[in-house]
């Protein structure tokens, strides 16, 4: 067990201006390709379908989704698929091996994706003004939101896998993992100093606050450890500042840290997380 959790340095953090970037989520080119159908993608379809780790997705895996991973492929994002990491309510994350290293290719899975809830996530954000309410256009915003998070996150400083591309419903990031595996999550293993690593999360929360995020789902689940380093993931339901309900989240990422904390033997307060995370006050606000 590392016994160290070092902070990620904050010197080589640009911190967020004012503006909001706009997301596009027009058509994307992975339902151009699904549409044409060429025999080159046809070929890789049933590659992929026949493939062993792929055998239990086949019927929830639409042609687009496989339109998607093989976009990625041709754009040399992907160069051959791994087994599967994890299989979620919405998603499933896939170990793959990217252009030079290795990578995680979370794959949202349209049907099964609680897009009224996803809908409800993305109120007020000023990067999706006037997106409508059809299932699949929620569920695309959501993987560039994603994608977006991680980005914004990164530039406040705060250790999150690096996101390397987003095609259609798929989303291709840094792996943190070694010889045994995937990362463990903070909630999978021993930790013996709980007081260091409830520091680097407090921090991480109140850099990602100042920028004017927040994780909305932060738990020992959505944090994993990387040579002795916490790395927050999961930042596909992060709200902007704006968003209505935005307080609540704040307040129920500090009780689950908070209680986490508490019961590895460090007393935390979540009180005093909220207070220390919201001090000093978001910048940017938006418009
Ligand atoms: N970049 C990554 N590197 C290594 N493991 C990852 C990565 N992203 C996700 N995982 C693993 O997959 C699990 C599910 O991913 P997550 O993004 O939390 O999706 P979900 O919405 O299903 O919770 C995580 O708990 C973690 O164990
Ligand atoms: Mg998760």
């Amino acid at each position: 067990m590392p016994t160290e959790f070092e902070l990620l340095d904050l010197e080589e953090a640009e911190i967020p201006g004012d503006e909001w970037e706009e997301i596009d989520v027009t058509d994307t080119e992975a339902d151009r390709i699904a549409r044409k159908r060429d025999r080159e993608f046809e070929q890789f379809e049933k590659r992929i379908k026949d493939a062993d780790q792929f055998k239990v997705e086949q019927s929830v895996f639409d042609d687009a989704t496989f339109a998607a991973l093989y976009k990625l492929v041709q754009d040399g994002h992907v160069e051959a698929f791994g087994g599967p990491i994890s299989t979620g309510k919405e998603a499933n994350v896939y170990h793959a091996l990217g252009d030079d290293r290795e990578v995680a290719v979370k794959v949202y899975r349209i049907n099964a994706s609680n897009f009224r809830q996803m809908r409800e996530y993305l109120e007020g954000d000023p990067r999706f003004e006037g997106l409508g309410g059809k299932k699949k256009d929620v569920v695309l915003a959501w993987v560039k939101k994603e994608l977006a998070n991680l980005e914004r996150a990164r530039a406040a400083g705060v250790n999150v896998p690096e996101p390397i591309a987003a095609e259609r419903n798929v989303l291709v990031m840094e792996y943190f993992g070694d010889d045994d595996g995937r990362a463990k999550r903070l909630g999978e293993v021993q930790i013996e100093n709980p007081e260091t690593a409830y520091e680097v999360v407090r921090e991480y929360m109140r850099r990602l606050y100042a920028a004017g995020l927040i994780h909305g789902d932060l738990s020992e689940y959505n944090i994993v450890i990387h040579e002795g380093h916490l790395v927050v993931i999961d930042l596909g339901q992060a709200v902007t500042v704006h968003h209505p309900n935005s307080r609540d989240f704040l307040e129920r990422d500090c009780t689950n840290v908070a209680a986490f904390f508490t019961r590895q033997g460090f007393e935390v307060s979540e009180a005093d997380l909220l207070e220390f995370v919201t001090e000093p006050k978001p910048d940017p606000t938006g418009a």
